[in-house]
């Protein structure tokens, strides 16, 4: 069979990423430009601040992608791209470079999911094997997903407010952390004790998630702590949120797994590349006989790899647009295969 090349393009937030895989599964080659420097001094991603900077870097990071490699425009068999969910004015510029380049050169437009794109970072290294949980972990989603085959997409629970990415850089805040303050929280997680009593959110039957209660029961911690004059310590409270965050995950998710009666687990999403969950889930899927995927970091955050990946199979499906092709800002993965997916 001829190989598939599939270029991916990513620009959701503040990463500007091209990248082409080949048949779903193998990198030829990924470029990712972060903008966290930039953002850093405002404590958070600022929409206007991200698209302008997305439209002076994009010329160069597809510059760099094709340079010294030996496939060429003209080897390309589609082009996906995030139409959404994201920020409005970052997402465009991505769009736009990949309405663009499929018009001039006659190749098919692939619309993926930023969530489907995340799931699929998963079969840069593993083939993903079904069925299979997904636990969804981002900065702007926090997801449960069942997967009965190649996008078949069963979302059985997520967070009824913030995501926990969004929960872990508003508590590294609190604390004092710059943004984004998810990886220094981790860090910090692994030097302290778990001696704070945080109340479980959601400690439910459901398979929904509930992160803003834990973020103000720190933010009251911190604050009783400093009218007593106490001092805070910072790494007590960074290790037992991340406890508690970590064990309400795991929990509902390997329910899941027994309830579905399914043996494979992938995670994904910005969060997966927290330590301590890594750590945890790798000793359950052991004690429970379940075989897990966590993609390596740079796959676990925004990047176009997972983009191409989706992509491949999105084609397969059929899920093609022709230039009307718009961003969306908030967009569901049932919304998005009632709209393209023709076989459902
Ligand atoms: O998936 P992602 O790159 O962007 C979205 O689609 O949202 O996720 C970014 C989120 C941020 O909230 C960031 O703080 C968090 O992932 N993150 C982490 C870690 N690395 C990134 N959170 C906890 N521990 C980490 N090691
Ligand atoms: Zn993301």
């Amino acid at each position: 069979m001829k190989d598939c090349y599939i270029l991916g393009i990513e620009s959701s937030c503040d990463e500007m990423s091209a990248s082409i895989i080949k048949n779903g599964r193998e990198e030829i080659k990924t470029v990712v430009l972060s903008q966290m420097d930039i953002h850093k001094k405002y404590g958070g991603v600022v929409p206007e601040i991200a698209s302008r900077c997305h439209i002076e870097s994009a010329t160069m990071v597809l510059e760099e992608l094709f340079q010294d490699i030996s496939i060429n425009m003209e080897d390309i068999d589609g082009i996906s791209v995030t139409y959404g969910p994201g920020l409005v004015g970052s997402l465009l510029i991505g769009l736009e470079i990949a309405k663009t380049l499929s018009f001039i050169y006659n190749k098919p437009l692939i619309p993926v999911h930023h969530i489907v794109g995340h799931i699929y970072a998963n079969s840069l290294v593993n083939e993903l094997k079904f069925p299979l949980i997904a636990l969804v972990v981002s900065g702007g989603h926090t997801d449960l997903i069942y997967m009965e085959d190649h996008f078949k997409f069963k979302k059985i629970g997520g967070t009824l407010d913030d995501a926990i990415g969004e929960c872990y850089d508003k508590v590294a805040r609190v604390i004092g952390l710059e943004y984004p303050g998810g990886p220094l929280l981790d860090k910090l997680a692994t030097t302290g004790k778990d001696i704070y009593k945080l109340p479980k959110p959601l400690n439910d039957n459901s398979y929904d998630f509930s992160f803003s209660g834990i973020k103000t029961a720190v933010i009251n911690l911190v604050h009783n702590e400093q009218q007593k004059e106490n001092k805070v310590n910072v790494e007590d409270i960074a290790t037992s949120f991340q406890e508690t965050v970590i064990d309400i995950l795991t929990k509902k998710t390997f329910r899941a797994l027994k309830e579905y009666k399914v043996s494979n687990l992938i995670v994904c999403g910005g969060v997966a590349a927290n330590s301590g969950l890594r750590n945890r889930l790798d000793l359950l899927s052991k004690d429970n006989n379940i075989s897990l995927s966590i993609p390596p970091i740079k796959y676990c955050t925004d990047n176009a790899a997972m983009i191409a990946a989706a992509g491949y199979y999105a084609l397969k499906e059929n899920i093609t647009s022709d230039s009307s092709l718009n961003v969306k800002a908030v967009d569901s993965i049932d919304e998005y295969l009632k709209r393209y997916k023709t076989n459902i």
